[in-house]
């Protein structure tokens, strides 16, 4: 984080921690970290897949297996985003000593929100969260399912009161999307521009 930023509002995040949960929406995801990978202000980031998100993938970007995973999502082997197991609670995110600057889950399961809203920090994704709001640092929750019962509204709220941002998976169309990639391209532009990186190409409404 540069000097100076606040907590709260980083102006660059330069080490993200970035997770999937077995909520539809794994475009969205896809996105999200080619564009991270394209950004040179983000140097780390710490990707964890939930066994539901690797299924979910499967489904919908047809990625097979656990290996070679970021290739599979993003085409390429990537330079920065180093792959880690929800099952490793000892890896570096779960621990508040270790420098992330924020943390987004995309998708976001009513399931991995119901944890992190309630404090279950027993796999890596809910205490990688648990850690990024003790310590005062941004964390994205890119919340899917619909409709919502109260359970799922009640965690919300629980989550947003603890500082956490509630970003559901909803893309706007007012820009007249073309495609599907387009569409998930400008949600994950959304979140970054939220994070304090506004992208170069993100679409702007001029009134
Ligand atoms: C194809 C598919 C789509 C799913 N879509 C959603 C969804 O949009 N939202 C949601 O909360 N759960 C969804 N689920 C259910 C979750 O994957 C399930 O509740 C799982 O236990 C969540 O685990 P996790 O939070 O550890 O990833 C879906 C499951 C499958 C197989």
């Amino acid at each position: 984080m540069p000097p100076g930023a606040s907590p709260l509002s980083p102006l660059s995040p330069e080490n993200l921690t970035v997770a999937t949960t077995g909520a539809s929406g794994s475009i969205f995801l896809k996105h999200f970290l080619l564009s991270v990978e394209r950004d040179s202000r983000v140097k780390t980031v710490n990707f964890i897949a939930s066994d539901s998100g690797l299924r979910v993938m499967a489904e919908e970007l047809g990625v097979e297996g656990r290996s070679d995973l970021l290739r599979q999502i993003i085409g390429a082997p990537s330079v920065k985003i180093q792959q880690q197991s929800n099952s490793d609670i000892g890896a570096n995110v779960a621990s508040g000593s270790y420098p992330s600057d924020a943390m987004v889950v995309i998708p976001c399961s009513v399931g991995t929100l119901g944890r992190i809203a309630n404090g279950t920090a027993s796999r890596l994704i809910e205490r990688a969260a648990d850690v990024t709001l003790k310590e005062r640092r941004p964390l994205v929750l890119c919340v899917r399912e619909t409709p919502l019962n109260k359970i799922h509204l009640r965690n919300m709220s629980l989550a947003a009161d603890a500082g956490a941002t509630i970003f559901p998976l909803i893309p706007a169309f007012y820009y007249r999307p073309a495609r599907l990639d387009d569409m998930a391209r400008e949600f994950a532009y959304r979140v970054l521009a939220h994070l304090g990186m506004a992208q170069p190409d993100a679409f702007q409404w001029k009134g």
